[in-house]
């Protein structure tokens, strides 16, 4: 059993998945939470048995959207402290806007999914999270700080004024508030079917360093964040995204 436990949202998945392989490789226990059991099944399986723990990570399914699913993972964490909860789960919900109504269900399907994901999880494990040293680390986008994605855009930049005032609330406690905001990242299931040749070589080109985003690129910065040395660190957003926007 590892020392420590940390919560990841969407972590069958991309950039969870790596999240969750270099937490376990730091000696978390991690509970990874997803609405795709088989998916959250095998992740958990599969990085247990590499890091020879067989019960370094546990899947618990829930929509987390779902105030009342959000308490399946409060009973799975039972007595046991959290000291790190990593609010990745979400992405781009497409959407129609021929009437007003449409206009009304995309919007809050993508806050529902990028916002209130983060916000209920994170609400609901706050009397588990360890006092001092727990840590909060939001997954935001690129698209928070230039856009392009309508209420994606929108809802990830929300997450950054949620990510203060949490920040504020908790920093007494010495409790840490973070948002890692990737740019690309390729070879995760958030794009589906909708990146092509072209679009995966325009955003590459619009990167300083030539390439595009890993999931570990992603899962490095959120273990820093988590981890004892960053302790100074809080209410910042943490841009990994290869100079695509640069930091001010
Ligand atoms: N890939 C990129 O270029 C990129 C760039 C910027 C930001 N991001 C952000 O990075 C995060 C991870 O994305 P990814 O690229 O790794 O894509 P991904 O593979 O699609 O991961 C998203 C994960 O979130 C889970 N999820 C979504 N809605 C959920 C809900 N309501 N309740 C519980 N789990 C839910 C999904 O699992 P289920 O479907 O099984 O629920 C999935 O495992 C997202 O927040 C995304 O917006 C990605």
């Amino acid at each position: 059993m590892g020392e420590r436990l940390a919560v990841v949202s969407g972590g069958g998945t991309g950039i969870g998945a790596a999240v969750v392989r270099g937490l376990v490789i730091d000696g978390y226990d991690v509970i990874i939470v997803g609405r795709r059991g088989e998916v959250l099944r095998e992740t958990a399986e599969r990085i247990s048995w590499e890091s020879g723990r067989s019960s370094a990570v546990q899947a618990v399914v829930a929509d987390l959207t779902d105030p009342a699913q959000v308490a399946g993972v409060v009973a799975a964490v039972g007595e046991r402290t959290v000291d790190a909860v990593v609010n990745n789960a979400g992405g781009y919900l497409g959407g129609d806007t021929d009437t007003l109504v449409d206009v009304a269900a995309w919007w809050r399907a993508n806050l529902d999914a990028n916002v209130l994901t983060a916000v209920l999880l994170t609400e609901a494990l706050l009397p588990a999270l360890r006092r001092p040293g727990g840590r909060v680390v939001l997954v935001g986008s690129i698209a928070a700080q230039r856009g392009g994605a309508g209420p994606y855009s929108a809802a990830k930049a929300a997450l950054h004024g949620w990510a203060y005032d949490l920040a504020a609330r908790l920093g007494n406690e010495q409790i840490t508030v973070n948002v890692v905001s990737p740019g690309y990242v390729a070879d995760t299931e958030f794009f589906g079917d909708r990146m092509t040749p072209e679009g995966h070589a325009a955003r590459v080109a619009a990167t300083l360093v030539g390439r595009a985003g890993e999931p570990d690129d992603i899962a490095a910065a959120v273990r820093y964040l988590v981890g004892p040395s960053a302790g100074y660190v809080t209410g910042q957003v943490l841009g990994v995204n290869g100079g695509s926007v640069l930091g001010r």
